[in-house]
Formats: structure tokens, sequence, C-alpha cells
């Protein structure tokens, strides 16, 4: 709910409230953000300070803005923060001084040619810069049972004069003095969303200059106070919904207290007399209660207010992606094996990627040219798709549509189509198409409408393989240039509305080389994200521990791979592999058809299994729980608390190891649950001569008589029934079964590899 009350804004969520004032003077005052207080009078008790001892400037209405919490910072005025807003005028100068005029509340709308959370109720406070004409609008969007609140703003220059804009931000947070950390997630290719916690002191960043959103460094940032954990603490969380470079900043002033701002990394715009220009929408959110609390809002925030459409709130399918099963080394022949070998396990869509189109033999080649290669796919790709769907699986298929390679047959026609000089930094072997150009983007969406409305597809992998760093269009004067990368999105943006719009039912799956545009915005457009390129469980599992801090597991793509794993060399066991894909969107990087029967039946199992219980392993609420260092146990629970499952996934295989209960999360007090664990099986070929020990005649290893046994001989699995209440799962813990350690070996022993994982299912107790 948004209440005004005299010059008090105050604007209230489920849990939150967030709270600001317009002073005599008519600047924006930040109260308070936290937790919802009882009386309005409440929020509004805090000081103007009109005065700092020592050389602090004072304004000319005796405001000492250096230290005062404000809405939106602006250079000059005896304020030495980072700012909202930075213009350069007329004249050359730079102070800024905007003054509140007037409130309105709209229907709930967001900034152009972006893409803005759905739904809310809005309020939109107008500012004016006291001497010139221009206006500044900062439009705050309430989502009141996720407890979020989304900010941007909009610059109007209403003079006769050009203005230039080295800087427009979506959000500002002032926090009062205190002791706080920053948290950040940071990584590179296949090391995506490392958790690294900073304390806040003097000024730290979190940014991409990458002209993406990227791996490097994550929009979603978290500031907590000291001592803040999982389950305890103060934490205001913020992110943007955004895909190009960004910045954020978090400050501590000489007085303690804390100014972070975010929005567009590397802006300088020309606003010419008449014209806006808005920032992308940011959203934040506070939870008293940790970590987990913040992710418990923002997980269900993303699922309703940012996926939309036909795929919100369906179930995705299982699929096979045929990348790591032959690379570029595409057939008719293999996809349709690929798409038989994926319906025998019970996978319901075949994704064809890279590799398919004219000229693509590697990573040199084809980008732009969206044909079928008539030597790999003789019938087209409409008779492929029909095909595979006759088989009963869905079809996919991957593009890179942003990119074109020097070796293409687009390339030799618009040369000049690239974004920036030939002669410059080149990844993939790859330039980027030059989005900031209309023509270029018709191109585009029409080279896709095309491939959609000309095979029955039902997904589509929309990869971008490579950071934009030499920015340059001739399309623009050189004093413009620094508005290409901007250009570069808003190009983007207009491509995904247009193709999501008209092909409402496609399921789209972002992806960079993985998370290198893993953001909100895309998320507007696209339900799902390539979380990495590495699938190799014990990364992944560290990969999607970072990820679920902001985003749910039912935007995350995870996918079983083969072992040794393609990215990382290491084996590891076909349960934890799937374990650790199960807390997301189960798919497989890999042809079932090359794996021993044995192998195929643990495949069916392992898809049966998720998709009895794939609305919770998809929508459920994902927990992240106490873990022992090494391991990692995280949990999702269905809506109604009815069930739960749980992943306890372990690095490292300990010897005699401790006995730690694991302490679960979310489950309901007071309700009586069941627990299960999905079976496991152990095999001989585990013991290694180990098993001579037991044995009465000798088995050498990888002998044929140690294969034989492993065939007919199965030993027991670890098998875990446990009654318990919520509130006894959750503050006693239970006890995973006895872990072998190092002697003896019975029925009910567990036996964990190194990287190996149980998976846990509780089900409440029916009456
Ligand atoms: C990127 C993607 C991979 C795969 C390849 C194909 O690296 O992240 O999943 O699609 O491109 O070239």
């Amino acid at each position: 709910m948004i209440r005004t009350e005299k010059n008090l804004f105050i604007l209230e969520t489920s849990h939150t409230a967030y709270a600001f004032r317009t002073t005599e003077a008519g600047v924006l005052q930040h109260l308070y953000y936290g937790a919802r207080l009882p009386r309005s009078e409440d929020y509004d008790s805090a000081p103007v300070i009109l005065n700092q001892p020592g050389n602090a400037l004072l304004d000319n209405d005796g405001l000492c803005r250096e230290d005062l919490l404000q809405e939106a910072g602006t250079v000059g005025w005896g304020d030495l923060r980072e700012p909202l807003v930075d213009v350069l005028f007329p004249d050359g100068g730079r102070s800024c001084d905007f003054r509140f005029t007037h409130f309105e509340r709209p229907e709930t709308q967001g900034p152009d040619g972006m893409p803005s959370a759905v739904g809310g109720e809005t309020l939109k406070v107008v500012l004016k810069e006291r001497t010139h004409e221009l206006y500044l609008e900062i439009y705050y969007t309430v989502f009141e049972e996720t407890d979020v609140i989304a900010r941007w703003t909009r610059l109007i220059n209403d003079g006769a004069e050009t203005i230039w804009v080295n800087r427009l931000m979506s959000q500002q947070l002032d926090l009062p003095a205190g002791d706080y950390d920053l948290v950040t997630f940071r990584g590179a290719w296949a090391r995506e969303m490392d958790t690294v916690r900073q304390q806040l002191a003097g000024e730290l960043r979190w940014s991409s200059t990458a002209g993406v959103s990227s791996n490097r460094c994550n929009p979603f940032a978290m500031v907590c106070r000291h001592g803040t954990d999982e389950d305890h603490g103060d934490v205001w969380a913020l992110n943007m919904l955004y895909s190009g470079s960004h910045l954020g900043t978090a400050q501590v002033n000489a007085y303690g207290s804390v100014r972070l701002v975010q929005g567009m990394g590397g802006l300088h715009w020309q606003l010419l007399p008449g014209e806006k220009l808005d920032a992308p929408q940011a959203v934040m959110t506070y939870s008293g209660e940790g970590f987990g609390g913040v992710s418990c809002q923002m997980h269900p925030f993303v699922r309703r207010h940012i996926v939309r459409g036909y795929w919100q709130n369906r179930e995705r399918p299982v699929l096979v992606n045929s990348w790591e099963a032959f690379y570029f080394k595409v057939s008719h022949r293999k996809a349709v094996s690929l798409a038989r070998n994926a319906r025998n396990i019970g996978a319901e869509l075949l994704v064809l990627d890279d590799g398919w189109f004219r000229g693509r033999t590697d990573d040199s080649h084809a980008l732009g040219d969206w044909t079928a290669d008539p030597k790999k796919l003789p019938d087209g790709l409409a008779a492929l798709a029909r095909e595979i769907n006759e088989q009963g699986v869905r079809f996919g298929l991957w593009v890179e549509p942003e990119m074109i390679s020097e070796k293409s047959e687009l390339f030799s026609a618009h040369p000049d189509w690239i974004l920036g000089h030939r002669d410059q930094a080149i990844g993939r072997n790859q330039y980027v198409l030059d989005l900031t150009r209309p023509e270029v983007c018709r191109y585009v969406c029409d080279s896709m409408k095309a491939l959609l409305g000309g095979a029955d597809i039902s997904y589509i992998k929309w990869d971008m393989n490579r950071i934009l760093s030499d920015m340059f269009t001739p399309t623009l004067p050189p004093e413009r240039q620094r508005e290409t990368a901007h250009r570069y999105v808003l190009g983007l943006y207009s491509i995904l509305d247009e193709l999501t719009k008209a092909f409402p039912e496609v399921l789209f799956e972002s992806c960079a080389s993985g998370g290198n545009r893993f953001d909100l915005g895309m998320l507007c457009y696209m339900p799902q994200v390539w979380a990495s390129d590495n699938t190799d469980s014990a990364c992944r599992s560290h990969i999607q521990w970072g990820y679920s801090y902001g985003y749910p597991q039912s935007v995350l793509g995870c996918h079983v791979s083969d072992s040794p794993n393609h990215q990382t060399l290491r084996r590891s066991p076909l349960r934890s592999r799937f374990h650790v894909a199960a807390m997301g969107l189960l798919g497989y990087e890999l042809d079932p058809g090359e794996m021993s029967g044995e192998k195929r039946d643990e495949l069916r199992e392992q898809v049966a299994f998720y998709k009895a219980h794939r609305r919770l392993f998809q929508f459920g609420q994902l927990r992240r729980c106490p873990s022992a260092k090494g391991e990692c146990f995280t949990m999702v629970i269905s809506p109604d608390g009815a069930e739960a499952a749980g992943v306890h996934f372990v690095w490292e295989n300990q010897p005699n190891p401790k006995s730690i209960p694991l302490y679960c999360r979310g489950l309901e007090g007071e309700t009586i649950y069941h627990l299960t664990n999905h079976p496991t099986q152990s095999r001989i070929t585990d013991f290694g001569s180990l098993v001579n020990y037991m044995s009465p005649v000798r088995i050498r290893s990888g002998s044929l008589v140690e294969k034989a046994a492993d065939r007919f001989v199965k030993l027991p699995s670890d098998a875990l029934k446990l009654t318990a209440s919520g509130e006894a799962f959750c503050r006693r813990g239970f006890y995973p079964v006895q872990p072998f350690g190092g002697t003896g070996f019975n029925g009910p022993t567990r036996l964990m590899r190194d990287f190996d994982s149980r998976l846990y299912i509780w089900e409440k107790e029916t009456e």
C-alpha cells in the first residue's frame, strides 16, 4: 500500500516499509527502510540535519546535504557522495538541485523500451531542478505480498538547450550509520556466482563493463549488518532489470552513513530539448530474517512479477541437449536418434544445439546465416522437426542471433553491420551485430521469425557468446558514441519484445556462454536461463547455491552430463549429477544411447522420479540449509508445505566422519512429515580390491570375475525412514544413515564417494 500524508510518503508491503518526506525546501529526505512500524509518526522522527560541525557545507536552505539521507542525490550543494543523477548543463556546470513539485498515482508503468515488473501499485514523484527546466521523475512500485519495491527514474529536458547526462541511476538507498557488509556475486565463464562478502568501509563497487550484465559480477547484491547469517539479521537486497553494463556503489561517508546507488554503467547521453531519458527499473527488498529471508521474498517476486506469459507457471519439459553429445558434428540421422534415445528415458524435448546451420563446421563460421545446412540436414528443419515430433518428443533449436562470423554470407553482404571496427578484440572468432541500427534489428527479427514460422519449433536456446568491448557505431557522431552500449540493449529488447509476442508459446531459454547475461531483464522475455556451461555436479552445486540468493530455481537450466565431466574431467556418480540438476530445470547434456543399459535404466528412473515431483522441484521454495564445510544441503518445499525434497552434496568423503545432523528449513512446525530417501545403488566395483575382505574367492579389479559379480550381485541401498514434526526436522535435525567409514559394510551403510549426494523426500502425514 502507498500512503501519502502531508509531506510524508510511506510505501508499505506485507512486512516492510519504505518512507521519505519532502523537507520544507522540497528536498526528498529518505527516512526509513525496514520492518513495518506501528504508526505513521514512527517513520517521521528522523532529524533534518541542519548543521555538521567542522567544514561541511550548508545549502542555501541551511541543510547539510553531505550527511542528509536522500532519495535523489546530485552533484554539488555539499553532497560529496555518489549521485543518482549527474548532468552537464550548457554552461558546463554540474551542480544540480532537484526540488519536489508534486506527486501522482499513475497506472503502473515501466521505462520506455525496457522491461519492467508486472503488477504492483505505483507512486510517481516529480522534481524540478531549481534553475533549469530539467525534471526528474522517480517511479516507485510496491509489490505488497512479495515485499519488493521497484524504482526507476526519468529525466526530461524541458528547456531550450541540450543537456549532457553523465549518469542516470535507477535506484538509491541511503542507510543510517552502522556496521555493514556488502555481499556480491562474482566469477567468470564456468565459475559463475561465487559469493563475496566484504566489510563495508570506504567505497566498494559491483559492476560490469562488459556490455552485458556478465558472469564477472551479477547485478544482484546485498547489504547486511555485520553478523547477519542465513536466518538472522537485517539485509537489504538490490537488483536491476537490465542486461547491459551496470554499476553499483556502496559508500560510507565521513559520518558513517551509507549510500547505495545502482544503475546503468558507462552512460553518457545527449538530451536534446524536449527529450527524455529513462533509467532501467531496479528492485529492492528488505528482510530482518537474514539471507534466507531475502531469498524467500525475491524468489516469489521473480516467479510472479518478472517471469510472465505462457510459461510463467507451467512445468518445464525435461530436455536432452545435443551439445556435449555431438558438438558441431550434427546430422539428421544423429538428431533423430538422439530424440529416440531421449524419449526412451522419458525426456520430452530434444534441443539441437550449435552446428545445424549452413556452413557451421566450427565456431569460426556462419553466425548470421540462419538456414539449415543442406549437407547435415538435407531434408531441412521442418522435416527434422516433424520426424522428431513423431517420436513423441518436441523439437528445440539453438541460435545466436546477435552475432556474426566474418566467414558468413551475412558478413559478405553487410561487413558494416558489426559493432566496433573490424580490427578489434575478437571473441570466439565472432563479431557482435550493431543492434543500435534498426535495419540490423529487422534482419535479426525477420530471420528468427522465418525459422520459427518455418518448422515446428517449441523451444529456442538464445545464446550470446562474447562480451562487448570495442563499442563503436558509425551511425552516431563522435560525441554520442558513449550512447552505443545502451542503444545496443534497447535494440536487443525491441527484438525480444517483438519475437516473444509473436511466438508466445515457444519456450525461450536465455544463454550467454552459460551465465554471462543472467539478469532480471532477460528473464522478463525468457523464463529460464542456462545457468552455466559448467555441468560438473561439484561446481554446479556451488554455482546454483550462489544463484539461489537472488533467483529461484524455476529459472535455472541444470543438466546432467557425462563423466568424466567435459569442463573439469572430474568423475562423479550419476546419482549426484542427477540430484544437483534436479534442484532446477532438469535436462541431459549427453546421449543416453551411448550409455550402458544399466545406466540408461538409471536415467529412466531419474526422469520418472523428477516428473513425479516436478512441480515441487521447479516451483517449490528453495532454502539453503546449514551445511558443514565442504558440504551443501538445499531443500525445496511445496507452497502448501505438504511435500519437500532436499539434496545433501558432499565434496570430499571422509573416513570415520563426525556425526553431524542435517538441519532442515521451511518445514511447517507441528506438521508431521515422513522422510525417505531417493533409492540409490551401490556396486561391487565401488569397493575395488577391498571386496576381497569379504569375498570367498579373490576378485581382481577390472577382471571378468569382477564384471560378472558387478552385474549379478546387487548391494542393498541405504534407506532412511523417519517420522517427525517439521519443527523437529528444523531444530533437532536428522542424522543421515551411518556412512561407510573405512571398514564394515552392511545393508544400512551409506556408501559415499567424493562428489556424492543423497536426495531426501518429506511427505506430510495424511489424516
Ligand atoms: C555456448 C553455450 C553452450 C553451447 C555452445 C554452442 O558456449 O553456453 O551451451 O550452446 O555455446 O556453441
